[in-house]
C-alpha cells in the first residue's frame, strides 16, 4: 500500500478495503464500498456542524488555524491590509490575481457604474417600520434586486454572473447606507461616483445639508482596512450557505440574501453587536471577575471570543487593534474599550479560556471601532455583510464553475418511527413533542 492510500478493516465482517486518499482526505463517496451484504447502503460518515468535513476544493483564502495565519489567494492578510484597497482584493479574489493599474482602474470603474439602486428598490426599503433592525432590511432589499435584475437568473453563463457580481459589490454598500439613514429617519444620500468605495459609503451615511462630503482619510482608510479583513474566511457558515444556496442554480441576489441571513445570527457575524451589549452589561471594570464567573458557570458566554478554526489567536483581531488606535485618534478614545482590554486581560489568564483555547476573535474589536466612528451596533452586521459579499460571490463562481460541485444534498441518519398509521382524530391521545426552552 502507498501513502495515498488507507486500509481498513471492517470489525464486523473482518473484510478489509484498501481506500485511495485524495490530497490526503478520503473521499466520503469510497466509504460506501465498506459493506456488510449486498444489502447494505454502504458506510456513510456522521459530521453534524461540518467539523471535519471537506465540502469543495478551493483556491481562495487560507487559513492555518494553530498559526494563526490568515490568506488571500496566498497574500498574507497583514500584507494585504497595510499595501492595498479594499476594491483591489475584492479584484484578487474573485480573479486570483492582484490586478495591475490599468485592470484596477477598469474594475473600479465597473463596481462605481452600478452603486445606484433602481428607485422602486429604494421604495421597498421605505415600507420597512421605522424601527426594522437594519440587518433585516439588509437581508430583505439585497433578495429584492432579483426582482429587478431577472437575467441574474442565467447563472451557467460567465458574463452574466461577471455583471451580478458588480452590480452585488456596487450596490451593497447604498443599500447598507439606506438601512441605516431609514433607521434614523434621514433621507438618502445618493451616491458620489467621485469618490472612492469606502468615501462613497461614508458620503451615504453621513453627509446631511453640505454640497459635497468631507471624507477623513483616517477613517476612509480604517473603514477600508476592516473591509479587507472581513472580505472572506473560508467555509464559514454563510459561506456555506451561499454554495449550498447557489449550487440549487439559485440567482446570485437570493443567494447572498441567504448568506446575509446566516451572518445575521449572534455565533456568527451578529456577535460584534453582541459584544457591545456585553461591555454595556458588564458597565465597569470592577464587574468584570462576576462576569467572567458567569460565562465560566455556562450562563452566558464571552462574546468574541472563541473560533471553530483559530486556536491560538486570530490575525485579524491583531490588525483591528492596530487600526483602533488609528481612528480613536480621530474621534477619541471609546471608553468600551478599558473594559474590552481588562476583558481580554483576565480571560487569557484564565484557566477555563487557556484550556478550551479561546482568544478574541475578529469580532470582539470591530464593534468597538464602528461605535467610535458613530454606527449604532444594530448595524455592525451590516458592515461585516458588504465587505463579505466578495467572498461569497468568490466562493460561488468557484463552486459554480467545479465540475466536481452538485446540488448540496446531505445525508441523514434517520431515528424517527417506523411506518405507522394515522389514527382518526377522535382516538388520538396529546403527546406531540412540541420544542420549548
Ligand atoms: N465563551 C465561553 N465559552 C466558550 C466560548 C465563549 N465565547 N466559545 C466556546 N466556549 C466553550 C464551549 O462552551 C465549550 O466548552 P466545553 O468544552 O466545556 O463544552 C468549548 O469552549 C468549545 O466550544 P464549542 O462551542 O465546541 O466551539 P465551536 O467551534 O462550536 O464554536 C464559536 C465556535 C465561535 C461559535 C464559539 O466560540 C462562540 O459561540 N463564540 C462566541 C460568539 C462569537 O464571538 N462568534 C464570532 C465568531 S468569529
Amino acid at each position: 500500500m502507498g501513502n495515498d492510500a488507507i486500509r481498513i478493516t471492517d470489525a464486523r465482517t473482518d473484510a478489509q478495503y484498501e481506500l485511495p486518499l485524495f490530497k490526503g482526505a478520503v473521499r466520503a463517496m469510497e466509504l460506501r464500498k465498506i459493506k456488510t451484504g449486498p444489502d447494505d447502503f454502504g458506510m456513510m460518515t456522521y459530521d453534524p456542524a461540518f467539523l471535519n468535513t471537506a465540502s469543495c476544493q478551493s483556491a481562495i483564502t487560507f487559513i492555518d488555524g494553530d498559526r494563526g495565519i490568515l490568506r488571500y489567494r496566498g497574500y498574507p492578510i497583514e500584507q494585504l491590509a497595510q499595501h492595498c484597497t479594499y476594491l483591489e482584493v475584492a479584484y484578487l479574489l474573485l480573479n486570483g490575481e492582484l490586478p495591475t493599474a490599468a485592470e484596477l482602474k477598469e474594475w473600479v470603474g465597473a463596481v462605481t457604474y452600478h452603486t445606484m439602486i433602481h428607485e422602486t428598490t429604494k421604495k421597498f426599503l421605505e415600507g420597512f417600520r421605522y424601527d426594522a433592525h437594519p440587518m433585516a432590511m439588509f437581508v430583505s432589499t439585497v433578495a429584492a434586486l432579483a426582482t429587478v435584475y431577472p437575467d441574474a437568473r442565467n447563472v451557467l453563463d460567465g458574463n452574466v454572473r461577471a455583471l451580478q457580481i458588480q452590480r452585488l459589490i456596487g450596490k451593497v454598500p447604498t443599500i447598507a447606507a439606506y438601512c441605516y439613514r431609514h433607521s434614523l429617519g434621514y433621507p438618502y444620500v445618493y451616491p458620489d461616483n467621485d469618490l472612492a468605495y469606502t468615501e462613497n459609503f461614508m458620503n451615504m451615511l453621513w453627509r446631511m445639508m453640505e454640497r459635497r462630503y468631507q471624507v477623513n482619510p483616517v477613517l476612509a482608510r480604517a473603514l477600508d482596512v476592516l473591509f479587507i479583513l472581513h472580505a472572506d474566511h473560508e467555509q464559514n457558515c454563510s459561506t456555506n450557505v451561499m454554495r449550498a444556496v447557489g449550487s440549487s442554480q439559485a440567482d446570485p441576489f437570493l443567494s447572498t440574501a441567504a448568506s446575509a441571513a446566516a451572518l445575521s445570527g449572534p455565533l456568527h457575524g451578529g456577535a460584534n453587536e453582541e459584544v457591545l451589549k456585553m461591555l454595556d452589561e458588564i458597565g465597569s471594570k470592577q464587574n468584570i471577575p462576576a462576569y467572567i464567573e458567569k460565562v465560566k458557570s455556562g450562563q452566558c458566554k464571552l462574546m468574541g471570543f472563541g473560533h471553530r478554526v483559530y486556536k491560538n489567536f486570530d490575525p485579524r483581531a491583531s490588525i483591528i487593534k492596530w487600526t483602533a488606535e488609528q481612528v480613536f485618534e480621530v474621534v477619541g478614545r471609546n471608553p468600551k474599550l478599558d473594559i474590552a482590554l481588562e476583558l481580554e486581560r483576565i480571560a487569557l489568564e484564565d484557566e477555563y479560556f487557556i484550556k478550551r483555547k479561546l482568544y478574541p476573535n475578529v469580532d470582539f474589536y470591530s464593534g468597538i471601532i464602528y461605535q467610535a466612528m458613530g454606527f449604532k451596533p444594530e448595524m455592525f452586521t451590516v458592515l461585516f455583510a458588504i465587505p463579505r459579499t466578495v467572498g461569497w460571490l468568490a466562493q460561488w463562481q468557484e463552486m459554480i464553475t467545479d465540475p466536481e460541485q452538485k446540488i448540496a444534498r446531505p445525508r441523514q441518519i434517520y431515528v424517527g418511527h417506523e411506518a405507522r398509521d394515522v389514527v382518526p382524530m377522535s382516538k388520538r391521545t396529546s403527546g406531540a413533542l412540541i420544542p420549548s426552552d
